[in-house]
């Protein structure tokens, strides 16, 4: 049986753990102002907030799309919906949104309210940038942004003497009006539901995010055993360590963006990041999901391909073994991953002195699309400015993310344009694209040695990350 408390009421079911939360709210709790429209994390109308109990008694709560979340990641969680967010008679986020003109047709509203209020729950700064970031996944077809980051701007105004730790916010917001009261007692409540995680058989599948899973497969997951990764809380952690980073398997992308060591260690990439998808589906994407599914153009797989990542494997009896990424790819949506075993740890090196690093995308939209190409680029040059390494990978031209071979005839040279243009001439000879949706295979060509040129002429991008 799962059990989780849905805004203030506990919920004990037997339903199966591989219903997507969003049936669970609107088919069996009849809760109707959760949306439904796409069903693939595509535009946030089933936005809901998960709150979680951390090991300091504090809650953490994130918003997330319902259409890709499993109940059964959820047990022991507290849900909130738009209904679990009464006011007197609306919270300030609500009629911010009323007095902005910010709701026409009403439909992506309250997916925009969850967003806004995790927003004030979760976020380290309240700045008016995170609050337009926190909104990247909640399409509206009728109303116009310009009033809904009005509404953002006046939130942040009136959130401007906050305590910064999100873990000392609580009661500061529910004065505010921004959530109610009840939130108080939820932690109390959660440690009553007495959740534990569940055993799972050996052929359980693994969920990690299933943001790629639940568009996949969301049928036959509603049948099979399944395995939560956020069970593993031992696999949740990122620090540097020597000069590596060590990345729990169980990580997620947001949480590895805002990770003290990333922040530190690889602003950029943190930054980079933010094209991930959105902030709904990196709150429960992870790492090594992006790695694992294998698509040639995942983002983090690029990212750390050239950053010379390496990971740890570990099979169902504890054996370890660590296989460098580049080898992990082996053919389209084929890994070097036998049954059973689990990518426990992303070992990343730190940039070595003199090491840059720079990354591209186009996408269809800037946020919430995946690559037609990426692209990223470490480059190390010595004390007089000439070239001693380059790992470049690039995305959406082969079967697999691609580390690009050959480099070394470039060491010693100067990165300079002309060096750009031969290296830019080569991807385009070693890229092998196909016509799909995301674009013609010529013109994926033609854009990837256009992005690898442009990895040269960013350099202040590319100083963000020395
Ligand atoms: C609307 C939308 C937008 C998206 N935008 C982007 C984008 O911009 N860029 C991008 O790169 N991707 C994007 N994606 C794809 C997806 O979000 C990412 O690939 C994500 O990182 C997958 O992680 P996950 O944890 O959700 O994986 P899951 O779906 O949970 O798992 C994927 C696979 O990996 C396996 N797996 C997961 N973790 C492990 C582990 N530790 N060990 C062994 N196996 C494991 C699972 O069993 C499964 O087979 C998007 C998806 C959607 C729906
Ligand atoms: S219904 Fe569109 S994101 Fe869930
Ligand atoms: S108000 Fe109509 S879609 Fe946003």
């Amino acid at each position: 049986m799962l059990s989780f408390i849905l805004n203030q009421r506990v919920v004990r079911t037997d339903e199966r753990p591989g219903m997507v939360l969003l049936e669970y709210i609107r088919g069996v709790a009849c809760l109707s102002g959760t949306k439904e429209a796409c069903r693939e994390g595509e535009c946030g109308a089933c936005t809901v907030l998960v709150g979680a109990k951390q090991a300091d008694g504090s809650m953490t709560y994130k918003a997330c799309a319902s259409c890709l979340l499993p109940i059964g990641d959820v047990d022991g969680c507290h849900i909130v919906t738009v209904e679990g967010l009464i006011g007197e008679p609306l919270t300030l986020v609500q009629r911010l949104i009323v007095e902005n003109n910010a709701s026409q047709c009403g439909f992506c509203t309250p997916g925009i309210v969850l967003s806004l209020t995790g927003f004030c729950l979760g976020s380290p700064e309240l700045s008016y940038e995170d609050a337009v970031n926190a909104l990247d996944g909640n399409i509206c077809r009728c109303t116009g942004y310009v009033s809904i980051r009005n509404a953002a701007r006046a939130l942040c105004e009136k959130l401007a003497q906050l305590d910064t730790d999100p873990s000392e916010r609580l009661g500061s917001l529910i004065t505010l009006g921004v959530v109610p009261e009840y939130f108080r007692a939820i932690p109390d409540q959660l440690a009553r539901l007495h959740a534990a995680p569940r055993p799972a058989g050996k052929d359980a599948v693994l969920v990690a995010g299933g943001t790629d899973l639940f568009v996949q497969r969301p049928e036959q997951l509603l049948e099979s055993d399944l395995c939560f990764l956020s069970d593993r809380c031992d696999l949740a952690y990122v620090h540097a360590d020597g000069d590596v980073l060590r990345v729990g398997g169980a990580v997620t992308i947001e949480d590895f963006r805002r990770s003290a060591a990333v922040q530190r260690y690889f602003p950029a990439v943190a930054h980079d990041l933010l094209r991930h998808s959105s902030t709904l589906l990196r709150n429960k994407a992870t790492l090594t999901g992006n790695i694992v599914n294998a698509s040639p153009i995942g983002d983090a797989a690029i990212i750390l391909l050239a950053l010379d990542a390496r990971l740890v494997i570990v099979n169902a009896a504890g054996a370890r073994r660590e296989v460098p990424l580049s080898k992990f790819f082996l053919g389209y949506k084929k890994t070097d991953l036998a049954c059973g075993e689990l990518v426990s740890e992303i070992v990343i090196p730190l940039l070595p002195a003199g090491a840059r690093y720079h990354f591209e995308k186009v996408s269809n939209r800037a946020t919430l699309d995946i690559a037609a190409v990426n692209t990223a680029l470490r480059l190390t040059t010595g004390p007089d400015g000439a070239i001693t390494d380059i790992r470049l990978s690039v995305g959406g031209v082969a079967p697999v993310p691609m580390l690009i071979e050959g480099l070394e005839v470039f060491y010693g040279r100067k990165p300079d344009s002309a060096t750009a243009e031969a290296i830019g001439q080569a991807v385009e000879a070693a890229a092998k694209p196909i016509d799909d949706i995301r674009g013609a295979a010529a013109y994926k060509k033609l854009l990837a040695g256009r992005l690898v040129r442009a990895h040269f002429t960013a350099p202040a991008a590319a100083a963000e990350a020395i």
